[in-house]
């Protein structure tokens, strides 16, 4: 599955393309160089994704299980956005754990760029797993924190190259939220606390984001917004977006879209 061929897409620009090193690095101290995020040289334009043969059943009892992904074969190149489409239940957000390495598959490969999602070792798990940026439909933010400290959450326990705090700030201004650092999300609006969470997929220079339902809580008006701010980071950043959605503006604007019905690609393109 290739969508259409992106052209002329502007040099990475802006605060996505940010070294971060304007205010000093942040590197926490004596932790080891091999759980460092990668280096901004490393980190230009999206991740290709290819998915071959791949496979999930959940066994609900000993007798009974569900085949979630039954042999799904994909390929989404860099700076792509993708739609996952499909009815409730079919396994769009199955997919996207997998890729994620939220969930383990059965059998099949997942590669994402170089890397072999399948078969990574528990360490290298985890570094992977940094290396994406998660979105999803209820937010997930934690109440207590402000948006500041929601963004920087993911890279907390983690040497970074960059400054947490000057490029969360960064990144809350990048979704519309300058100045609102210090307050708590989770009394703001849903597209507000959407934009809040993207920021926070955004913090470790991801190559490849996965939003399940981004727009599934919202209006429909705030879901274009919260789609335009999607569109935007791949025509700016080059990130590679996949977004399993039951929205059909997205799977509209989307680079291709991906069909599946009961754990199988039915149609793509
Ligand atoms: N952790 C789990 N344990 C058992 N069954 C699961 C689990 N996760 C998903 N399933 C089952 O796998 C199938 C696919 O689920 P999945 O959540 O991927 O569908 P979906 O396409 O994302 O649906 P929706 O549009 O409602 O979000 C469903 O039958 C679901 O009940
Ligand atoms: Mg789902």
């Amino acid at each position: 599955m290739i969508g259409r061929p992106r052209r002329n897409r502007p040099e990475p620009s802006g605060i996505l393309a940010s070294t971060g090193h304007e205010n000093g690095a942040d590197r926490a101290s004596g932790s080891s160089a091999p759980h460092q995020l990668p280096a901004a040289a490393d980190r230009a334009a999206g991740a290709r994704v290819v998915v071959r043969g791949l496979a999930k059943r959940y066994r609900l009892t000993p007798e009974v299980s569900i085949t979630a992904a039954d042999g799904i074969d994909l390929t989404v190149e860099p700076g792509q956005i993708v739609a996952v489409t499909g009815p409730s239940g079919s396994g769009k957000s199955t997919l996207l754990h997998l890729i994620g390495a939220i969930e383990r598959p059965d059998a099949g490969t997942i590669t994402v760029d170089d890397t072999e999602v399948a078969t990574l070792t528990r360490s290298a798990l985890a570094r992977y797993r940094r290396s994406i940026g998660f979105v999803f439909q209820r937010y997930n933010l934690l109440p207590a924190l402000s948006a500041l400290d929601n963004v920087t959450t993911p890279v907390l326990s983690y040497p970074t190259d960059f400054d947490k705090k000057t490029r969360a700030t960064q990144l809350l201004a990048q979704v519309g939220l300058a100045g609102r650092e210090s307050s708590l999300p989770s009394r703001w609006s849903g597209g507000q606390q959407q934009r809040v969470s993207i920021a926070r997929a955004l913090i470790g220079h991801p190559r490849l984001i996965l939003a399940d339902e981004p727009t599934g809580n919202l209006d429909s008006h705030t879901g274009a917004e919260i789609l335009q701010l999607l569109l935007g980071l791949r025509d700016t950043a080059g990130v590679t977006i996949m977004i399993a959605t039951h929205d059909t503006a997205i799977a509209a604007r989307a680079d291709a879209t991906i069909h599946i019905t009961d754990g199988r690609v039915t149609s793509d393109g």
